[in-house]
C-alpha cells in the first residue's frame, strides 16, 4: 500500500473552498514523503486549514454565545492507540498542535483554563483566533433565531433561548480533519474545530471525543464532521473504524456510517484503511486527497 493523506473542511463548508483542503492535503503528504509518519502528516495538514479563516478551527473559529469567547476542540490518535486531545482550550493558534503536546503527557485530554495553561507552559505563544466572520456568524444567527428559521437539529434552542438568559447563537457547524496512511501500516486521525454556532461556554463536541469524533487502530484511521451531539452519541467513528476492523471495505464503511445518524443531521466521514481511502457526507463537504507514488 502507497502512503496517502485525505483532509476535510468541514461538512457544510463550501464545496469551492476545496482549495484549503488540497493544500492542507499537500502539506500532510509532503511530511510522509520526510518519512515523518502518519501523525505528523494528519497534525500537518490540519495546521493548514486551522490557518484558514474559512474554515470553523483554528483562524475562523465560531464564537460561543457569548459573542466575544472562541473555545476549539482538537484531537489526534493514531494505530497504536496513542491519543491526546484538548477541549474548550482558548487563544493558541493551532489546538491539534496542542493535542499533539498532550499525547507526550501521562493524560490523554485537557480541557479549558487547564488545556490553555498547558498550551502556555508547552510553549503555545498566545494568540486571537478571532475573525470578522465570527461575528458576521452570530448577527446572521441571531437573526435566524429571532424568525424561528433554525435547522430542525437545532429546534430545541428555540425553547432554551426562554431558559437561558445570555443567548446570542449563529446558526453554523463544522470541524476541519484530516486521515493519512504511511503505507506501512500506520494509520493517524485528526480533527480540530471552533465548535458548534450553539454552542454554551463550555460545551465539548465530538471533535474531542475519541470514538465519536475519530478513531484508530490497525484497520485504519476515521474522522467525522457534523453536529457534535448526534455524533457523540452515534459513536459514529468508532461505528465506521469497526466496520473497517471486520473486513468492511473503507468507502462502504463510510458510507455505512452515514445510516448511523437521521439524515437531516449534517455528517461527513473520512477514512483510510488497507484498501484505501473513504469519503462520505450527506452534504457538501470540501475535501483534499494525496497519494504518494
Ligand atoms: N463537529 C463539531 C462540533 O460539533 O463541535
Amino acid at each position: 500500500m502507497k502512503p496517502f493523506i485525505v483532509t476535510h473542511g468541514g461538512v457544510g463548508a463550501k464545496e469551492e473552498w476545496k482549495d484549503g483542503p488540497a493544500e492542507a492535503a499537500e502539506a500532510g503528504a509532503q511530511a510522509l514523503r520526510e518519512g515523518r509518519g502518519a501523525l505528523e502528516a494528519s497534525v500537518r495538514a490540519s495546521e493548514i486549514l486551522e490557518d484558514d479563516p474559512r474554515f470553523n478551527a483554528g483562524t475562523g473559529s465560531r464564537f460561543c454565545i457569548d459573542g466575544r469567547t472562541i473555545e476549539m476542540d482538537a484531537s489526534v490518535m493514531d494505530e497504536q492507540g496513542r491519543m491526546g486531545a484538548v477541549a474548550a482550550i482558548r487563544r493558541v493558534r493551532h489546538p491539534i498542535r496542542v493535542a499533539l503536546a498532550v499525547l507526550e503527557t501521562p493524560h490523554v485530554l485537557l480541557a479549558g483554563e487547564g488545556a490553555t495553561a498547558f498550551a502556555r507552559w508547552a510553549g503555545f505563544e498566545d494568540y486571537d483566533p478571532v475573525t470578522d466572520k465570527a461575528t458576521e456568524f452570530l448577527e446572521k444567527g441571531l437573526e435566524k433565531l429571532e424568525a424561528g428559521n433554525v435547522r430542525p437539529y437545532y429546534q430545541p434552542w428555540i425553547e432554551f433561548r426562554e431558559r437561558y438568559p445570555v443567548f446570542d447563537p449563529p446558526e453554523a457547524c463544522d470541524t476541519i480533519g484530516a486521515v493519512a496512511a504511511d503505507g506501512k501500516g500506520g494509520f493517524a486521525a485528526a480533527n480540530s474545530t471552533g465548535g458548534s454556532a450553539l454552542m454554551l461556554l463550555g460545551r465539548v463536541g465530538d471533535s474531542a471525543h475519541f470514538g465519536a469524533g475519530l478513531w484508530a487502530g490497525p484497520a485504519g484511521a476515521v474522522a467525522t464532521t457534523g453536529i457534535g451531539e448526534y455524533i457523540i452519541r452515534g459513536l459514529v467513528a468508532k461505528e465506521v473504524y469497526d466496520r473497517m476492523e471486520r473486513g468492511t471495505p473503507t468507502q462502504e464503511a463510510c458510507e455505512a456510517g452515514l445510516t448511523l445518524l437521521p439524515p437531516e443531521i449534517p455528517l461527513g466521514v473520512i477514512a483510510a484503511g488497507p484498501d484505501g481511502r473513504g469519503i462520505a457526507s450527506n452534504g457538501s463537504l470540501p475535501t483534499g486527497t494525496a497519494d504518494l507514488s
